[in-house]
């Protein structure tokens, strides 16, 4: 009788001293998920969110005996707000992982802190390839820049396209390409008669695209990161630059999945090189575009989405393995090597570097089914970033 009356009290003194909410958030798994969710940068928002989502109603909200929690935080690609955001998930919120990172600026920003804090910070959507060596807590599952642009420096050439002029946008991503791409391509015996940088802020693509005229080469490679695409398209063909014998090829991000399907017919033919096709005939992309489709009114999921999705495969696995325990230093020893099929392809996180290895597909814009894609013709399999081998 005196042993359970003192059961009793020692409960009810736990419970009043908040021992009891403090023990239920111990059994929450926090991701914060920086994304840009406005601004220019904001189609990247919607499409890692809305399959970060989907990821979570395929799979759940219990994980190792934890519910997981997304918190999703507008950054509108501004680096300082990204940093802001950053550090509150990590002080106040206690998030255990921290992810998203729409732009280069964005990741770079946040890599102190996930050095300091030690929590893993999986990059979905960045791509520029020196992003994983910022921090030794850096996971990625987007792409490189070195990656996607090496493939299309070997195709140009040998389908005769041997001068090339290459238009980026003036930061990370787009040096990454324009390097990349112009020494494969000289290496293959062609030559680059000019290399243009765009603003990322706001560009106007038409004096640069009028200098390109002149120069009339046999194609024009180009970067812009995801959402830029159509606004490229539009004016390269406004200004008849295809009429002119100048082909249009790039990474994939200028004919975004996002956009391809409104830019119109002027759109076929384009070759691109890129981790992901909406397109990709494997029965586990099927199912992942079908059902991304039915959760967002028929939107199209694109490279970004992609990115997103196995973002939270990894992170989810990660949680699996090693049972909640270990801390960030656990979570992110549990992602590296990690090996699974994607909707994408088979994909694997280098344990030495944690970032991504995967096939790059070439590309053609085709109309199929009435509706744009871009249709995969050749791969490059289990390509690891030519950017860390330097
Ligand atoms: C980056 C952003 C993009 O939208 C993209 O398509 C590729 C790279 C970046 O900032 O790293």
């Amino acid at each position: 009788m005196k042993r359970r009356s003192f059961t009793t009290l020692a409960l009810a003194a736990t419970v009043a001293l908040g021992a009891q909410p403090a023990l239920a958030q111990d059994n929450v798994f926090k991701i914060g998920l920086i994304l840009p969710m406005t601004g220019q940068q904001a189609t990247t928002g919607r499409q890692i969110e809305a399959a970060a989502r989907l990821w979570m109603a395929q799979n759940g909200d219990t994980v190792a005996g934890k519910k997981v929690q997304l918190i999703v935080k507008d950054d509108t690609s501004l680096p300082d707000v990204t940093r802001r955001l950053a550090q509150e998930l990590v002080v106040n919120d206690k998030v255990n992982v921290l992810a998203g990172f729409g732009i280069t600026p964005s990741a770079m920003a946040v890599a102190p802190i996930a050095t300091q804090s030690k929590t893993p910070m999986v990059v979905m959507a960045a791509a520029t390839s020196s992003i994983t060596e910022a921090s030794p807590y850096i996971v990625r599952t987007s792409f490189t820049l070195p990656q996607a642009s090496v493939a299309l420096g070997d195709w140009a050439p040998k389908n005769g396209l041997k001068r090339v002029v290459t238009l980026v946008s003036d930061y990370g991503p787009g040096i990454d390409a324009e390097r990349f791409f112009r020494e494969r391509l000289l290496l293959n015996g062609g030559q680059v008669p000019e290399s243009l940088r765009v603003p990322l802020r706001n560009p106007d693509f038409a004096p640069f695209l009028q200098k390109v005229r002149d120069i009339k080469p046999d194609a024009l490679f180009v970067f812009v990161p995801s959402g830029a695409g159509a606004a490229v398209m539009k004016q390269f063909l406004e200004r008849g630059m295809d009429k002119a014998g100048i082909k249009l090829i790039g990474t994939g991000d200028v004919t975004d999945d996002d956009q391809l399907n409104d830019m119109g017919d002027g759109a076929i033919g384009v070759v691109t090189s890129h981790h992901y096709s909406t397109y990709h005939p494997s029965a586990m992309n099927k199912k992942f575009v079908a059902d991304f489709g039915k959760a967002n009114k028929g939107m199209r999921p694109n490279f970004m989405a992609v990115g997103g999705y196995d973002g939270m495969r990894v992170i989810y696995d990660a949680l699996k393995a090693s049972k909640g325990q270990g801390g960030g230093d656990g979570l992110l020893a549990a992602m590296k090597g990690q090996i699974f099929e994607s909707p994408r392809g088979k994909i694997f996180i280098d344990a030495q570097t944690r970032d991504i290895v995967q096939n790059i597909y070439l590309r053609r814009v085709e109309r199929k089914e009435g509706q744009l894609w871009n249709v995969e013709f050749d791969v490059i399999k289990d390509v690891k970033d030519p950017g860390k081998a330097r």
